[in-house]
This record gives C-alpha cells, sequence and structure tokens, in this order.
C-alpha cells in the first residue's frame, strides 16, 4: 500500500459519525446519498430520523413520496429524496426487496452516481472503489502533484486510475473514509494542517511547497438572481398552497409564486390569470434563497379574496395540513408569516 500510515490513523483519529456503526447497505446507501453536498453534522440529524421512519427497503418502497420528502425537508437537492423513494420501489419489485451486492447493480439505481456506487460498494461490501468527492480528489490531487483542472475529463480519468492504484484492498471502506476524514480535518482547502497529516512523507504538493494552491479548479459559474413574488393567499382562514411541477423542487409544495416579477402589480397580473380577484395586496417583506444556479430575491404579500374560489391548482390549507406538507427551505420566512396570519386570525 502506497500510503503506509493512513489506515492507522483512521484507526486513532476517526469521526464517531452516527451512520459509521453499519455496514447494511440499505443504511449505508441512504448516509452516502445524504452526505452528497451535505455537512456531515447536517445529515446526523436527518439520518437517524430517517432510519427511524424508514428502516429497510421495504418500508421505504412503501411510504408515500411526500412522507419521504417530509422528512428530507430542509437538506435540499430533492431530487435525491425523489430517486431513493424510486430505487427502493425498484429494488422491491425487481430484486426481491433485497439491495444489489454488486457495484454495476448499486450504480444502475436512480440517483446514484460514481461516487456513490463506490463508496457503498466499498464501505459495504468491501469492495476495492475508490469513492472519489470533492475530498478525495484535493488529497489525491496533492499526494500527486496534480498540477491541471480537475474539472477536465481527463484529469478527473487520471485521479480515479491514481485512486484505483492506491486502494487498500483488505479495508477499501476504511481506506475511502479515511481519505474523506482526512480531507475534512487535515487536508483541508486553503490551509492544510500538513504539521498532522499521516501522507504527508509521500505528498508531492507538500514537498514543493504548493499545497495551498491545490486543486486547480476553474471558478463555477455564479448563481443567476431571480425576482420572485410569493403570494401568501388567504380565503376563509386558510392559504393557497401550489405543488411544484417544475425540475427545481419538484414535489415540494410553495405559496403562490411569481417567477421573474417581484412586484405587486406582477402578483396581482398572477392572481387575475388564475382567475382570482384580490381585496388587497399588502407587502410583507424581503427574502432570500441561493440556490446551486440560482439565488432568488423575494417579495413577500399577502393576498386576501373574499372567498375560496370554487376551483384551484393546488389546496386550501389550514394551520395544521401546512405544517405536515414538505416544503423548500426558500419558503421558510414565507411560512413563518403564514402560520402567523393562520393561527391568529
Ligand atoms: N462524506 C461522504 N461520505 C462520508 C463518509 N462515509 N464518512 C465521512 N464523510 C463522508
Amino acid at each position: 500500500m502506497a500510503y503506509p500510515l493512513l489506515l492507522d490513523w483512521y484507526d486513532a483519529n476517526r469521526r464517531v459519525l452516527p451512520f459509521r456503526g453499519t455496514r447494511d447497505p440499505y443504511a449505508v446507501w441512504i448516509s452516502e446519498i445524504m452526505l452528497q453536498q451535505t455537512r456531515t453534522d447536517t445529515v446526523s440529524g436527518y439520518y437517524t430520523r430517517f432510519l427511524n421512519r424508514f428502516p429497510n427497503i421495504a418500508a421505504l418502497a412503501q411510504a408515500d413520496e411526500q412522507e419521504v420528502l417530509k422528512y428530507w425537508e430542509g437538506l435540499g437537492y430533492y431530487s435525491r429524496a425523489r430517486n431513493l423513494h424510486k430505487a427502493a420501489q425498484i429494488m422491491q419489485r425487481e430484486y426481491g426487496g433485497r439491495f444489489p451486492a454488486a457495484y454495476e447493480g448499486i450504480r444502475a439505481l436512480p440517483g446514484v452516481g460514481d461516487y456513490t456506487a463506490a463508496a457503498v460498494a466499498s464501505i459495504a461490501y468491501r469492495l476495492p472503489y475508490p469513492a472519489i468527492d470533492g475530498n478525495l480528489t484535493r488529497v489525491l490531487a496533492r499526494v500527486h502533484g496534480v498540477r491541471e483542472d480537475v474539472g477536465r475529463p481527463s484529469v478527473k480519468r487520471l485521479i480515479h486510475e491514481l485512486g484505483e492504484r492506491e486502494i487498500d484492498r483488505e479495508r477499501p471502506g476504511d481506506w475511502n473514509q479515511a481519505l474523506m476524514d482526512l480531507g475534512a480535518t487535515i487536508c483541508v482547502p486553503g490551509t492544510p494542517d500538513c504539521a498532522r497529516c499521516p501522507l504527508q512523507a509521500q505528498c508531492d504538493a507538500y514537498a514543493q511547497g504548493d499545497a495551498d494552491q491545490l486543486p486547480i479548479r476553474a471558478a463555477a459559474r455564479p448563481p443567476v438572481p431571480v425576482d420572485v413574488g410569493v403570494g401568501l393567499v388567504i380565503a376563509e382562514g386558510r392559504v393557497l398552497m401550489i405543488k411544484r411541477d417544475a425540475a427545481l423542487l419538484k414535489g415540494l409544495w410553495t405559496f403562490l409564486l411569481c417567477e421573474g416579477d417581484s412586484t405587486p402589480e406582477g402578483m396581482a397580473r398572477k392572481l387575475e390569470a388564475l382567475g382570482m380577484q384580490a381585496n388587497r395586496i399588502i407587502p410583507l417583506g424581503e427574502a432570500r434563497h441561493v440556490f446551486t444556479h440560482r439565488i432568488w430575491n423575494m417579495q413577500l404579500y399577502r393576498v386576501d379574496l373574499p372567498a375560496m374560489p370554487g376551483r384551484t391548482a393546488g389546496q386550501w390549507a389550514d394551520a395544521q395540513t401546512l405544517t405536515g406538507l414538505p416544503l423548500p427551505t426558500a419558503m421558510k420566512a414565507a411560512r413563518r408569516a403564514a402560520m402567523d396570519i393562520l393561527l391568529k386570525e
């Protein structure tokens, strides 16, 4: 093995995390999906709650998608939850309720990419696949002195090959998680703590003195700002809720949105297009939410209707119903304002 001190370091320094106590492929899969784009301390609470409610493939497959989304509420990237649910149903229907035990079978599940398939295969089944995430990319680029843009396909391939070459064949899951922990605690972006690093003697970037410059990555495109009007449409003590069909936040519920125009006039036109006439439209303040590719600059409005219209897209929710719906974090301020209105009037 090319990193002789790594697993000893891991055995002495591994982080204690709630999802570390198991090799059940179902539990490992849930945790690795949650850990995509999400910090370990955020995931911990969600993971425990999710596994208590959906302890196995059958429980998840039988659940309603809306309930799965409710357990995911606040974690973001909600297609992860919809894909988990879909994958559980596929395993239940087509694989006799069993988790696939080979890399290719895991990789074929919806929502599972190279990283997740490798993480599950290595941790649950001890198969020697490197789980190349941002942490492993950074550590491998530094140790092996990769001084090219790690976003380029050829450089990605190179990093992958380095991982395949170096992975410990006896303890591949621990090897992957050791590099994740190293990347999270010592070989961090910007200013690595090389003095404490078990890979220091092998590290090209340490020898060259440019670890803080690596990995090289082209700047990401910044998110595009969009004005969004958010209408808390109230009638007969209920608020109008709409289920999203657009790719962003699909399956979650929002208030009445006017995307691209946050003015009161825009909101009035939106209502008119839906056949609704407001008694009044009152500004309630602003809110902002940053997604990966978008920033929503929101203006909140209270919109009072004389009565609930006979037919509307969506549903009219009282306070209790609203509490039970899965809402995205972008609606947090609006939900609080809506709850105030529904509970106080
Ligand atoms: N990030 C993603 N998966 C992880 C794991 N298994 N341990 C620590 N950090 C992680």
